[in-house]
């Protein structure tokens, strides 16, 4: 009987090969955060080969994964996990042991809103603090942030904090590595991303890392540390205007009244400028842009800029508009629950912040049911087909009641809002005659 630590020893070592999968040992790396962007990154390093230590602070999470289930909703993950888990992927709480085998540390930590709307990036630090109290050799490594970090951050903060501490500095190398992927889609995002994009700054970072992707077949773009961090906030910001730009345009739309809102964006899109192209999603109205990386990403860039002394005015509206959609959607329910109704009970049809995923973070859908309660709106249940749970640990005490079926949220409502465009909503009208109110324009 082998013991758990010895088999833990041996997995350090990269013999304990129960699935026979073959290990290219010759690259190994070890991805610190292990959610939507660190699972998909090792995983997606252990699909081509490489040796992969996962390394989390979230015992649950470990543990969830350590058993071959993926804690979030995310297609194909589960699969690919139980191919690569203890075979070339191997989840430690041996972290010294992980990083001194590593040539590439890739950090994929929260950074979350900090108190200044700017990244708080206590948790990027504190990976790279275990890293480099690991090392005490001469080898040559390359520590990769891919977490989404503000221009400037890796030139001004990583590089003078890795080069300050300790004097292990000449054998290690700097870099980071946007990811772009989609929650609901992270593994082909990963798989057939359009391009790689490294921020650089020396040959030897170029040459490990252009190596490491390499089999890949992508396109790599190599720029500056901070074009690189630039480049991600230019893809978010990009896509929150977009979003914005429609809910403000919807909103005048229906100051002018008598105007088709849904119809006026689906003609828009055959405009053939758009050539069926995966960005019109983005040029709809809806409940405001959520999610884990739009509301705090616009934000920390916003304030980045002000910090350095440029204030974007585009950006402020861009993040006004979007805080301001929650409430005007709930001032629109409640205006029908009293011209109707009275009183009574609104059905909220959607929890995630967009369909396909359980993630509730920054959900438009939290704001709206606390409009609503604001607004004297007492009674409030709510349905969602996989994000119920998620919701109900994340925001416990709000004061709502849930559904287990679309059938029982529409018997159990007075009105219903659709607040995420779930497909299977589509069956609402079909139920009965309630008043629905579609904030997705989708019906
Ligand atoms: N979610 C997305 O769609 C997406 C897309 C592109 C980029 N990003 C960016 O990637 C980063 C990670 O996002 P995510 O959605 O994967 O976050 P997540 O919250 O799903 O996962 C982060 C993980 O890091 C772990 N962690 C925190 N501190 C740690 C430490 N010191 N050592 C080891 N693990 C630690 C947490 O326990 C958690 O499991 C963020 O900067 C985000 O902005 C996210």
């Amino acid at each position: 009987m082998v013991s758990k630590r010895a088999k833990q020893d041996i997995r350090m070592k990269g013999i304990y090969n129960p699935k026979g999968v073959s290990i290219n040992g010759s690259k190994t790396v070890s991805v610190f955060g292990l959610g939507f962007v660190g699972l998909t990154t090792a995983l997606g390093f252990a699909e081509i080969g490489c040796r992969v230590f996962g390394i989390d602070i979230d015992e649950e999470r470990k543990k969830s994964l350590r058993n071959g289930v993926v804690p979030f909703h995310e297609p194909h993950m589960d699969g690919i996990l139980n191919n690569h888990l203890d075979s070339n992927f191997f989840i430690t709480d041996e972290v010294s042991e992980a990083v001194k085998e590593s040539t590439y540390i890739f950090y994929c930590v929260g950074t979350p809103y900090g108190t200044d709307g700017t990244a708080d990036l206590t948790y990027l630090f504190s990976a790279i603090d275990s890293t480099l109290d690991a090392i005490n050799d001469e080898k040559f490594r390359v520590l990769v942030t891919k977490s989404t970090i503000p221009p400037s951050t890796t030139a001004e903060k990583i590089l003078p904090y890795v080069n300050k501490k300790g004097n292990k500095s000449k054998f290690l190398r700097v870099a980071n590595n946007p990811e772009f992927l989609r929650e609901g889609h992270c593994w082909e995002d990963f798989m057939e991303a359009d391009r790689i994009v490294l921020g650089v700054n020396d040959e030897k970072s170029r040459e490990l890392l252009a190596e490491l992707y390499e089999p890949m077949g992508i396109p790599i773009k190599c720029v500056t540390h901070s074009t690189g961090e630039f480049i991600k906030y230019l893809s978010n910001t990009l896509l929150a205007t977009l979003i914005s730009f429609s809910n403000e345009m919807a909103q005048a739309a229906e100051a002018f009244g008598g105007i088709e809102v849904a119809e006026a964006f689906r003609i828009l899109h055959m405009d053939k400028r758009w050539n069926d192209c995966n960005m019109t999603s983005y040029v709809y109205p809806g409940c405001g842009y959520g999610g884990y990386c739009l509301p705090k990403d616009t934000s920390a860039f916003y304030s980045q800029a002000a910090e350095k002394g440029f204030e974007a005015q585009i950006l402020k509206q861009v993040i006004q508009t979007n805080t301001e959609r929650p409430k005007r959607i709930a001032e629109r329910i409640a205006f029908y629950l009293n011209e109707y109704i009275q009183a009574g009970t609104v059905g909220i049809l959607g929890l995630s912040f967009k369909p396909g995923s359980d993630d509730v973070r920054d959900t438009p859908a939290i704001k709206i049911i606390q409009e609503l309660q604001k607004l004297g709106c007492k009674e409030i249940v709510a349905y969602d087909p996989i994000a119920k749970e998620e919701f109900h640990c994340k925001y416990p005490g709000i004061g709502i009641s849930y559904a287990d079926s679309i059938q029982e949220v529409y018997d159990r409502s007075d009105i219903l809002a659709i607040v995420t465009a779930w497909e299977e909503f589509r069956i609402i009208p079909a139920l009965g005659n309630k008043k629905i109110i579609d904030c997705r324009y989708m019906l």
